[in-house]
């Protein structure tokens, strides 16, 4: 098939090339030695026209696994899925390979030291643990920080920045928080006036299907430490979908564990969040003009050498001269 599409396109390129007004036009460009072209400055827009015509035929759109943008289907798009497939599959089977040895081995670990009773235990999941398949560990940190503020206030900045906003002195308080003065030294209202207030809303999150277990969509604030400077939480609000009457405000003036808790289901909106802004906001907005793009450009458009990012030039192997 693809064997036939691109005879048919040799052809075509071939036939426009023997034309006199092409030549001329060729001309106008002869000076230029940049392989890559915009589409007025194309020397054989013809030859040009066709290859797009290949590619429209060899990149269709098809269904989107996650519902959002269209996946590329046809012999062109899935001859470069699988050569993609080459690079990136084997790493992740390897990795696979290694969790299904090392994971029996890490849970006789955590057994053998008692199981996991209270907080501290987790660290043992990782303690010499998952050599091969994450020998890095988890980030630096981690094990040791996990009930520090800064921690959880440095991982909204560095999950999900785009959900948090800073309070403007016009809009409206979602909830009051009577500790605030006690914890920041400044009332919700002063720490809202000087600009140190924000927001991370995950209240739409109470609407989901539920499941046999509990959940809750969290209203939370933080804010800029007049004196330390630090980013840190201030409240957490979980909001369950009938009960919003009844939703309490957690702060970390609340015993550890409660206040934990609440970090914790906050971190669990974020991370359901993540999962789907990845989709979204990443794989749906370059995906949908990338494969926009395949589809109306020519391999020689400038563009096309931004949206590869480099990783492919134009195939000369065929002899085409540039288009
Ligand atoms: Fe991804």
């Amino acid at each position: 098939m693809i064997k036939s599409v691109l005879a048919s396109f040799l052809l075509a390129t071939s036939a426009v090339r023997a034309s006199p007004a092409l030549t001329e036009r060729s001309l106008d460009t002869a000076s230029n030695n940049d392989p890559f072209a915009i589409t007025q400055s194309a020397r054989n827009p013809r030859a040009r026209a066709a290859e797009i015509e290949v590619k429209r035929k060899g990149w269709q759109y098809s269904e989107y696994p996650m519902g959002v943008a269209y996946y590329p289907t046809g012999t062109l798009a899935n001859k470069t899925i699988a050569k993609d497939g080459e690079s990136w599959l084997p790493p992740i089977l390897e990795i696979q390979g290694h969790i299904d040895e090392e994971g029996p081995k890490a849970l006789e670990n955590i057994k053998a030291k008692g199981g996991l009773n209270k907080l501290e235990d987790y660290v043992n999941l990782y303690d010499g643990q998952w050599e091969h398949a994450f020998p890095d560990g988890p980030f630096p940190g981690m094990l040791t920080n996990f009930t520090d503020d800064r921690l959880f206030s440095m991982m909204r900045l560095s999950a999900s920045p785009y959900r948090i906003k800073r309070v403007k002195p016009s809009d409206n308080l979602l909830f009051d928080v009577k500790e605030a003065k006690s914890i920041t030294g400044l009332t919700l209202q002063q720490l809202k006036q000087q600009g140190r207030l924000f927001l991370e809303d995950f209240t739409e999150m109470k609407e989901l299907d539920p499941t046999d277990k509990f959940g809750a969509g969290c209203q939370s604030y933080f804010y800029i430490h007049p004196k330390s400077g630090d980013f840190l939480p201030l409240a957490i609000r979980p909001v369950v979908k009938n009960r919003e009457n009844a939703a309490l405000v957690y702060t970390p003036k609340d015993e550890p564990t409660d206040w934990m808790l609440a970090k914790l289901i906050m971190n669990q909106n974020d991370g359901w969040h993540a999962t789907w802004a990845h989709i979204t906001q990443s794989h749906s907005a370059a995906e949908a003009p990338y494969l926009a793009a395949i589809r109306t450009l020519s391999e020689d458009h400038p563009v096309m050498k931004i949206i590869h990012r480099g990783k492919f030039l134009p195939d000369r192997s065929s002899g085409a001269s540039p288009r």
